[in-house]
């Protein structure tokens, strides 16, 4: 596996000193990194950082695979129930390597994975209708327990199985939540549900290497021995303190630069479209961990690059006008990849001679060739850009890159001086949905809310 990151275009040399970095302020962020990367290990040290050991820990691929085992003897069909971090890292790993890798990990077979992480009622009408209740398994999964999103779908989805094949309808889900803690373990030790558990302070958006991802994608036949071990190997690569040449630390330092030079977009774009669902999973990473009112000192702050997602080459032809010659307030991460599990040879057509040119050439050299001249275009055009190449897509390229962005991603938290673990942003919406859905304990906010729509002056069009 190799993955080499190119940051060139990063650089004021290459793109100009008004938005493009000097390597004198690399150098300013040597000595910053060394006290953050010790800082970093002394939590990692004291337990408060769990997601960097999921990848060295054998147990779990064994007891996935043997919990896997069991689902695909039973079920043709597995169906996430989960929503953020409880759904994004399956979606994002199953796109990359589901296809490809069905049934190389010795399973006999493997399950249809659906991931459901919407309350959309003709979305999940629409693929449960697509199911047989009697050969469906549900993994529920929630590390809270009490996601409303998670808790409506699991209801509807009990009723659904219950009606097809009566008492027996609790050997059809799984729940994959705290070990401790939260509805849905209530719930397990009540009913006698199967479960699993989400280790304690592995937060969703950094749990794709436990159960969370790995029951959904061992049922799918991923071979997550080799994801995991793409993740450990890479491991050392991104933790050391020197600044330019751990990958991760290097574009956390980067990115935060390049924000408080005014580009505060953050557009990842891969040129696969096996990586398309990778930029989704980091897209909930870089927002939910960086986008902060308060500081780790609690100071407002009001801070966070807005990730953006694009497809290469399909959003040539769609964003790539505005990353150009817009406004300087971006900064486009490119995912080009060297080798393509397949590949098409462009056949020569003698009725159209004034396609020639392509003949004999590959799609994949297009697809490279492209994304090296949009990132010449940008460059040209003063926008910084960097490109991670990954020579194939295999299970330990996508371990390193999920492993290098989540290190990124700590290490950013602390260069913006936020917790990149926590999300408090989100709670308000949350709570009050559950004041106007009725939940027990929330009749005050509800209360609230509606004098507050009282004293609103609606402005409403009708059209
Ligand atoms: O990253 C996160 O913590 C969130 O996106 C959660 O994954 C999401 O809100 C779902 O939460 P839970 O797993 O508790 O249902």
């Amino acid at each position: 596996m190799q993955i080499t990151f190119d940051y060139s275009n990063m650089m004021a040399e290459q793109v100009g000193t008004a938005h493009g970095i000097t390597a004198a302020e690399l150098v300013e962020l040597q000595e910053v990194t060394r006290t953050i990367h010790a800082q970093i290990m002394a939590r990692r040290e004291r337990g408060e950082l769990p997601f960097f050991d999921l990848p060295f820990d054998a147990a779990i691929v064994a007891e996935m695979q043997q919990l896997a085992a069991h689902v695909r003897s039973t079920f043709d069909t597995l169906v996430v129930l989960g929503i953020g971090g409880s759904a994004l890292g399956t979606t994002a790993v199953y796109s990359a390597l589901g296809a490809a890798q069905k049934g190389s990990s010795g399973a006999t077979g493997s399950s249809r994975l659906i991931v459901l992480d919407n309350v959309d009622p003709d979305g999940f009408t629409a693929r449960l209708a697509q199911c047989d209740p009697a050969r469906t398994c549900f993994a529920v999964i929630s590390k809270s327990g009490s996601t409303v999103e998670t808790n409506c779908q699991f209801l509807v989805a009990r009723k659904w199985v219950e009606d097809a094949v009566g008492s027996r309808f609790r050997e059809h889900f799984i729940m994959v939540t705290d070990p401790e803690t939260g509805l849905l373990r209530d719930l397990v030790r009540r009913e006698g549900y199967r479960s699993c558990s989400i280790p304690p302070g592995v937060g969703g958006r950094f749990s794709v290497f436990t159960a969370v991802g790995l029951l959904p994608l061992a049922c799918a036949g991923v071979d997550i021995a080799a994801l995991l071990k793409g993740a450990a190997d890479f491991a050392p690569r991104v933790c050391h303190d020197e600044l330019e040449s751990n990958p991760a630390y290097l574009n956390a330092a980067l990115q935060f630069l390049a924000y408080n030079k005014g580009l505060t977009i953050s557009v990842m774009m891969p040129y696969s479209d096996r990586l398309r669902d990778l930029g989704d999973w980091f897209r909930q990473l870089w927002a939910e961990s960086l986008g902060k009112r308060f500081g780790t000192d609690g100071r407002e702050l009001y801070v966070g690059p807005t990730p953006v997602n694009a497809l290469g080459a399909t959003d040539q032809h769609s964003q790539v006008q505005l990353y150009v010659e817009g406004p300087f307030d971006k900064v486009v991460t490119f995912i080009a990849v060297d080798d393509f599990a397949h590949e098409q040879v462009i056949p020569a057509y003698e009725a159209f001679p004034e396609a020639s040119y392509l003949a004999g050439h590959t799609m994949g050299e297009l697809l490279r060739t492209e994304q090296q001249a949009t990132a010449a275009a940008l460059t040209k055009h003063r926008r910084p850009n960097c490109t991670l190449h990954v020579d194939r897509v295999t299970p330990e390229s996508v371990g390193a890159l999920i492993y290098l962005f989540e290190v990124q991603t700590l290490f950013a938290g602390a260069l913006f001086g936020v917790d990149p673990l926590d999300q408090p942003g989100v709670e308000e919406g949350k709570l009050l949905t559950y004041a106007l859905m009725g939940r027990s304990g929330y009749e005050e906010r509800r209360r609230d809310h509606e004098a507050s729509l009282g004293r609103r002056h609606a402005r409403v069009l009708k059209c």
